[in-house]
């Protein structure tokens, strides 16, 4: 398998031998084999992207649909950005101090998401959900924050449970779950831990746990039932915000507010940034010297020149595109009826889910029921993971660059991207089912 990739790539191969004598598996982020190593192959080293290409090492092209873990929703290289980034350079990178660009940065990130009374930014998405969790503790005296099954928040340790199907305890990570969409699982929830909870954390739309979009009422249920036994609620909009339109998908597309969001990836186009932010009276636990002396924030490299230059040119143009969100979320979902339409007329045990412009494949064992909710853990225990694997290592090879089996259009994706990630999907549909 893979013989054609094999011959395209020789110095992603030498690479990854390099890489796999210096860090462990290979790979510095657990995704980032893509599922190559499972059929035997190596991931790509790539060096340059552009829209939404991304060139390897070895010259080869792909259409990209990981696009910097749904970072670049304007697409690689976009020239304003970059330009900021070399502007701000050449004064130097970081000093470790206050900048008046996190100022407007953050103004700007306020206007579009109003809720946010009072913000701090870290590096990284997995800070600003572990500190949004801290706070949360801190406001309310409480040790619980439970999450939706599935939710990826990040490598804390505050948060990294229940992770993929079966979702079984973990004897040093653990903590209290529930089911996305599955009302049921929010009541026993309540009723077993309701007074110890100190917050509920939740993605608008389930990201990595298939791009789950919530049911009618959801996420309203999960506003009143937190209010209820008096415990906050965090929206995780490290994927979802700034993604379905141009400020928080909670508040903006699905009516809900929350007391506390995370923002990152598209926020700082490409550059590293975490932003946990909301309620006053919630943040104001953060100042310094506030109740108890608990730490929250830190981070050498918060507020970093470079993340926030590039956040505010990608404001910026994602400002002035605000009203082509509705195509683009239009476009993700007709893309998703075409991929699936394919699925069955070639008889292939797959599926594409997701929301708007994010587009997932999975790979099935067993078919599931389109008129029950999808849960994290219907589709999980459904997910045949060495064929997801071996569908996106030959989607790989044939030029479509992914991971959940496709990933996030940007609006850097042309028709043409469009049309050639369909073709390959169908021969390599074709190649896998022998049909
Ligand atoms: C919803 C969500 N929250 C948090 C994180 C963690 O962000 P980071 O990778 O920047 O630490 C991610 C990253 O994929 C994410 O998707």
């Amino acid at each position: 398998m893979l013989e054609d990739y094999r011959r395209r790539t020789p110095k992603s191969r030498e690479l990854f031998e390099r890489a796999q004598r210096v860090f462990a598996g290979g790979v510095n982020h657990n995704l980032r084999t893509f599922g190559l190593t499972t059929v035997g192959a190596y991931p790509p080293f790539m060096c340059r992207g552009e829209g939404s290409s991304l060139f390897d090492v070895d010259g080869n092209r792909y259409i990209d649909w990981w696009m910097t873990h749904f970072s670049q929703v304007l697409g690689h290289g976009h020239t304003a950005v970059t330009g900021a980034v070399a502007q701000q350079v050449s004064l130097g990178t970081h000093f470790g101090t206050l900048n008046e660009a996190q100022v407007l940065l953050a103004e700007e990130l306020q206007r579009a998401v109003p809720f946010m009374e009072k913000m701090r930014f870290c590096t990284t998405g997995s800070e600003a959900t572990m500190y949004a969790a801290r706070l949360a503790r801190l406001f309310t005296e409480r040790p619980l924050v439970a999450k939706a099954r599935g939710g990826w928040h990040g490598g804390n340790d505050t948060l990294g449970y229940h992770l993929k199907f079966p979702f079984s305890d973990d004897p040093f990570y653990n903590g209290v779950s529930f089911d996305f969409n599955d009302t049921d699982s929010v009541d026993a929830l309540m009723e077993r831990h309701g007074n110890e909870l100190a917050a509920v954390i939740v993605e608008p739309v389930l990201g990595a746990g298939g791009g789950i979009p919530p049911g009618p009422g959801f996420l309203q249920y999960l506003r009143e039932e937190t209010e209820r036994v008096g415990a906050l609620l965090i929206f995780d909009e490290i994927i979802t915000g700034f993604r379905f339109c141009y400020g928080s998908a909670g508040t903006g597309v699905f009516g809900v507010q929350p007391d506390l969001v995370t923002l990152g990836k598209i926020v700082a186009g490409g550059m590293p940034l975490g932003v946990y932010g909301g309620r006053e009276d919630v943040m104001s636990l953060a100042a310094p010297g506030a109740k108890g002396g608990r730490w929250v924030g830190g981070g050498t490299f918060s507020g970093h020149p470079l993340s926030m230059v590039a956040g505010l040119e990608t404001l910026a143009a994602l400002k002035t595109r605000r009203d082509d969100y509705e195509t683009l979320n239009k476009r993700g979902d007709h893309f998703r009826r075409r991929l699936n339409a394919v699925f069955e007329e070639l008889g292939a045990p797959a599926l594409s889910t997701g929301t708007g412009s994010i587009v997932f494949i999975a790979w099935l064992e067993h078919p599931l029921d389109p008129d029950t909710p999808l849960t994290a853990t219907r589709l999980g225990s459904a997910v045949d993971h060495a064929r997801l694997d071996e569908f996106q290592a030959r989607l790989i090879e044939k030029g479509v660059f992914g991971y959940h089996g496709l990933g996030a259009m940007s609006f850097a994706h042309s028709d043409e991207d469009l049309e050639q990630t369909l073709g390959a999907v169908e021969s390599v549909t074709v190649e896998m089912t022998g049909r």
